[in-house]
């Protein structure tokens, strides 16, 4: 076994022989004839030449080996159900799919919005895009009918793909209403959206000539295998859009190749697990987890992979536990979110059931802190690894990698970089190297590896603009997060630098979240930043000025704007009222000021503010002194 220190540095010191070693683990349908094209910085092309298909090599290749392993489980704690496919099986119904999109028109190319739970059916329906060389764009159920509008007019998708609705802690929620408002709002709608009748008891009219009723087409399509479409390696195969600085999400293109071979890589090296193990992810489908952790890595890999719909505690605190022992589950991932809650109760939960089959619970999204990564690796006597990672890069950026070598683990820190990823601390000031204990910006330098994103789907322009222009003096990718390492080499992240914040593990902008406030009719503008919570990490909090004081809005008025625009998971703590808000001279809100004075910290150098009264104001609001 080498160590990780080896492997990192082969890696970026003889990069394109460690990563073409790494892709013998897919099937190329032709093989590459360049590991790497880096003509074009900070663009970087994987695998050139390469044909291959995600589906394939997620479903098919395994059919000899493994056809009656379990691929998927699907285990809803929502509507009472479980329901179990085999390799063969999961290849039926992904074909099947694959022709019910071909009967809809879909071609290699086309996009394909997915607006659905956590539910057999949506990973069908994205394994059946990849199939067809169709690129899915899937979006948490959470988001709005606005946000969904504003995802559809990027995207032009051809067909969405939709269900009656979702369920959380027993309560439906309705899905398919949202859809016909973001259609209504979009100006690129698509031509065709297929629904799966869940049979939720909603009343969900149907739009003739629009809508299609799934269980009726998939009656009608045959049966008959469609072919895998060979994608050239830099092919885009999926959309996923996530928050920025700015209020329009960013659509993270990922490519074909480089995304396959960085998937297949990850399970042995990180997760350390392979064919025959069984995975559960509890993260939702919409998010890079469940595209990365739920779906992909785990079926290239030829494992069993769970698919959950509820939530930790229900019926109690220890369902997913029983779910590690009721269906042996060797790998579990999740987010430190989920571990604050289940803190709440009693630990006996946790050993209740047998968990001799789990070797590691892996978390990830938000910071980890200390004595939850205690309370949680002790109370199940297992290693627990905290790894760090974005949306962008699709897979592990900071890890221990005990596939490679078992390095001790370090309560509060996501351990080393991984290989792949040539990670710099670098000042802030001069983009300099920060040394032991001090505190900079995380930054990569580029190229980026296989498997992270390729563009912004649609503007390469804005892709180098954010990523890449952090540093005048250099062009190094910026995570916008701030992190340390200490003198043993341990990496601890430290927070955003930018305006994104994080709530219960879920991705958001603050600007986003003052768009949607904004749309109330009086409000003349506001600043939201996100202040610390116990349980979720982070909460976003108004502060806005009214147009008309006279009018007497609520603060519930402008949550339930928030609501109808965004999505519950963006609704601010509280909403203050204020009559100016702190800015500069130059006009720039003092966001950063605003959320130290919310978490008790010192707001900091104030000397640019405008007037001070405005901090005056967020004072007396927040009762601070
Ligand atoms: O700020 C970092 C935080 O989550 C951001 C990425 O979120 P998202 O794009 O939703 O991707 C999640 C994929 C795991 C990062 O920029 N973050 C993620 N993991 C950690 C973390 N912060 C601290 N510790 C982590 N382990």
């Amino acid at each position: 076994m080498s160590s990780y220190k080896e492997t990192h540095k082969r890696s970026i010191l003889e990069r394109e022989g460690f990563w073409a070693a790494e892709a013998k683990r897919i099937h190329w349908h032709k093989p590459f004839t360049r590991v790497l094209d880096y003509s074009r910085p900070p663009f970087a092309k994987w695998f050139v030449g390469g044909e291959t298909n995600l589906c394939h090599n997620a479903v098919d290749r395994h059919l000899k080996e493994r056809g009656d392993q379990k691929a998927l489980v699907w285990i809803s704690t929502e509507v009472e159900k479980t329901e179990t496919y085999t390799y063969k099986q999961l290849h039926a119904e992904v074909n099947r799919v694959a022709a019910m999109m071909q009967s809809l028109g879909l071609e290699r190319g086309d996009r394909v919005i997915i607006y659905m739970p956590n539910m057999p059916e949506a990973v069908f329906a994205i394994l059946a895009c990849a199939r067809l060389g169709a690129i899915h764009s899937v979006v948490f159920g959470g988001f709005a009918a606005a946000s969904l509008a504003a995802r559809i007019d990027d995207a032009k998708p051809k067909l969405m793909i939709t269900a009656d609705g979702g369920s959380r802690m027993g309560k439906v929620i309705p899905y398919k209403p949202l859809v016909d408002e973001s259609i209504r709002l979009a100006e690129h709608p698509p031509a065709k959206v297929l629904i799966f009748n869940r049979g939720l008891d909603l009343n969900m009219p149907l739009v003739s000539g629009r809508d299609v009723d799934w269980k009726d087409l998939y009656s009608k399509t045959a049966k008959e295998p469609v072919s895998c479409v060979w994608l050239e390696s830099s092919e885009p195969s999926y959309i996923l859009y996530t928050s920025g600085t700015t209020g329009k999400p960013k659509g993270v293109q990922r490519d074909v190749g480089g995304h396959a071979v960085a998937m297949a890589a990850s399970m042995p090296h990180i997760y350390c697990a392979g064919a025959g193990e069984t995975i559960f992810t509890t993260s939702d489908i919409g998010w890079a987890v469940g595209h990365s952790y739920i779906i992909y890595a785990p079926l290239i890999a030829g494992m069993t992979t769970i698919l959950y719909e509820g939530v930790p505690m229900r019926p109690d605190a220890g369902v997913w536990w029983k779910i590690v022992q009721d269906h042996k589950v060797n790998v579990m991932f999740s987010a430190p979110t989920a571990i604050r809650v289940l803190k709440k109760f009693d630990p006996a939960f946790l050993k209740q059931y047998d968990l001799a089959s789990l070797k590691h619970l892996f978390l990830a999204g938000e910071p980890l802190d200390e004595p939850t990564h205690a309370w949680i690796a002790e109370g199940l006597g297992k290693p627990v690894i905290d790894h760090y990672w974005q949306t962008e890069t699709g897979w592990p950026v900071l890890s221990a990698m005990h596939g490679i070598e078992k390095t001790a683990i370090k309560y509060g820190s996501p351990s080393f970089p991984v290989y792949g990823y040539d990670l710099k601390l670098l000042r802030e000031s001069d983009a300099s190297e920060a040394g032991a204990d001090e505190k900079a910006v995380v930054a990569i330098e580029p190229p980026l590896p296989p498997g992270s994103m390729s563009t912004i789907w649609g503007d390469d322009e804005r892709f180098v603009k954010t990523y890449f222009s952090t540093f005048s003096k250099k062009m190094v990718y910026s995570t916008f997060d701030w992190g340390i390492r200490d003198k043993d080499g341990y990496y601890f992240i430290l927070g955003r630098t930018d305006d994104v914040i994080n709530v219960a593990g879920h991705r958001l902008g603050t600007r986003e979240i003052e768009e949607a406030v904004n749309m109330h009719p009086n409000i003349a503008e506001c600043a939201v930043v996100g202040v610390a919570d116990q349980l979720k990490g982070q909460l976003p909090l108004a502060f806005a000025v009214l147009k008309d004081v006279a009018k007497k809005t609520t603060s519930q008025e402008v949550m339930d704007t928030v609501d109808k625009q965004l999505g519950a998971i963006g609704r601010p703590k509280a909403v203050h009222f204020v009559t100016l808000l702190p800015k500069t001279r130059s006009g720039k809100t003092l966001r950063r000021s605003i959320a130290a004075l919310a978490e008790g910290r010192d707001p900091g150098d104030l000397t640019t503010i405008e007037d001070p009264g405005a901090l005056q104001q967020i004072k007396d609001c927040l009762g601070v002194k």
